[in-house]
């Protein structure tokens, strides 16, 4: 968690997703305009430049090669700068590695009858960082849930109320201090400095729900390339993160080594010919596979398309196996809601959102960024929630709720509130 500038109409934003496949980075205007959805004076921004290139050193969410990595950010933040005529220094940067770890807290201050001033807030929220924060690991979001006076619960902003106990509900997200720092080097031998870190479903969640979901709740489940990462919404707020290490890659590989392949026409299979699911039909039809080292010398070989499909099968459903554990040890399985948001490259999969649906029996979705002028139809797919939502962090944007907290006119408009924005700049 890192202080951050509160964004105005004209700034530059910038965004870096160092995800397991590719590294994608964006710059945006911050503008105002009306939004289509919802009617809601948001603030919003313009997309100037983008860039994306195949990532180096990266496993699982975690860069595991310094300089590999470093290569995959230079070329994706220079693409990006040529394209917006722009230099950035600063970028907000998404986390997928060093185990984000989600904690539920709760904690109490005595006001005895005072009006509740910003050193309370410290207080309470210094309690829930002092328990979970060891050596070994560090704060990256802190979000208070609900605030409670005297028996009073549903209050988002006590500050100015009076009572004699305060207590507060929060949700907290920490990580291992080592690939924070790892991410923080690689970043700044880029000649960038990482203004803020935001773990990647939660981005994916801030671009691609719309507010209906965030509110009434609801499972945004970011399939990648070598993460499935999970954020649950409710009530405005995001509630639980996790990370799986299982992702689209590891469906690749599956197909390489059952079918005797390279990974590069494995992967061309996959996008093809691939499902989530068989149907009696796929039997019938055939596919040409290259053999591994042969592909100028043998002719391929033919394989049934359902072959193909009962080697992705088995890994789609161990993936979702796992999120249904995750989610249901999150303790908010209740409260997840009747619906997912998939989103990530991996959620393209035919037959993914089928499959979702019939395991879960809940509402399923494809999600892909909203709320966002200028992407082009090459970075508009679900593989770029993550980094459009990094964006929307960067400019505290999303829904306008603090206009029924009573806004101030500099104040800013996020998502969560004026007590997070809070959050973000003095804790
Ligand atoms: N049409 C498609 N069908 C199936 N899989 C696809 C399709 N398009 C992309 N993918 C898969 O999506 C994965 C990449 O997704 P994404 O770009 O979201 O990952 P990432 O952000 O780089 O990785 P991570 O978030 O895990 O660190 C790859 O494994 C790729 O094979
Ligand atoms: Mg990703």
């Amino acid at each position: 968690m890192r202080n951050k500038i509160i964004k105005q109409k004209g700034d530059l934003l910038a965004a870096l997703d160092i995800g397991s496949t590719k590294t994608c980075c964006l710059i945006a205007r911050v503008e105002k305009v009306k939004d289509q959805i919802g009617n809601h004076d948001l603030p919003k921004f313009s997309v100037l430049g983008i860039g994306h290139k195949a990532s180096e050193g990266v496993r699982g969410g975690a860069i595991v090669d310094m300089e590999a990595s470093e290569i995959s950010i230079r070329r994706a933040v220079q693409a990006a700068e040529t394209m917006a005529k722009e230099t950035i220094g600063n970028v907000c940067v998404n986390l997928s590695g060093g185990a984000p770890t989600s904690h539920s807290l709760g904690a109490e201050v005595s006001i005895n009858g005072h009006r509740i001033v910003d050193a309370d807030l410290n207080s309470i929220l210094g309690q829930g960082k002092m328990a979970h924060i060891d050596d070994g690991s560090e704060l990256i979001h802190l979000f208070p849930i609900d605030f409670c006076i005297d028996g009073h619960r549903g209050i988002k902003d006590p500050r100015g109320m009076s009572g004699q106990n305060l207590s507060a509900t929060m949700h907290m997200v920490t990580a291992l201090s080592g690939p924070i720092r790892n991410s923080t080097v690689v970043v700044e031998r880029c000649h960038l400095r990482a203004e803020s870190f935001v773990v990647s479903p939660y981005a994916s969640g801030l671009a691609c729900l719309v507010e209906d979901e965030m509110d009434l709740g609801a499972t945004v489940v970011d399939m990648g390339g070598g993460t499935t990462t999970i954020a649950i919404f409710f009530d405005g707020n995001v509630v639980f993160t996790d990370c799986i290490p299982l992702g689209g890659k590891h469906i690749t590989n599956d197909i390489a080594r059952g079918l005797s392949t390279s990974v590069v026409n494995a992967e061309r299979i996959k996008t093809l010919h691939g499902n989530a699911f068989l149907s009696p039909i796929e039997d019938r039809e055939t596919i040409e596979i290259p053999q591994i080292g042969e592909e100028n010398i043998s002719p391929p070989n033919l394989v049934a398309k359902s072959k193909v499909i009962q080697i992705i099968q088995p890994r789609v459903e161990e993936t979702l196996a796992l999120v249904r554990e995750s989610i249901s040890n999150s303790g908010f399985e209740g409260i997840a809601g009747h619906r997912i948001v998939l989103t990530g490259g991996a959620s393209q999969l035919p037959g993914m959102r089928e499959i979702v649906q019939e395991k879960f029996k809940k509402q399923v979705r494809v999600g892909k960024p909203l709320r966002v002028n200028g992407l082009a139809d090459s970075v508009s797919g679900p593989a770029f929630s993550t980094c459009v939502g990094l964006l929307s962090y960067a400019i505290d944007t999303g829904f306008d709720r603090s206009k029924t907290i009573g806004s101030g006119q500099n104040e800013p408009t996020g998502m969560l509130g004026r007590v997070s924005s809070w959050i973000r700049e003095n804790f």
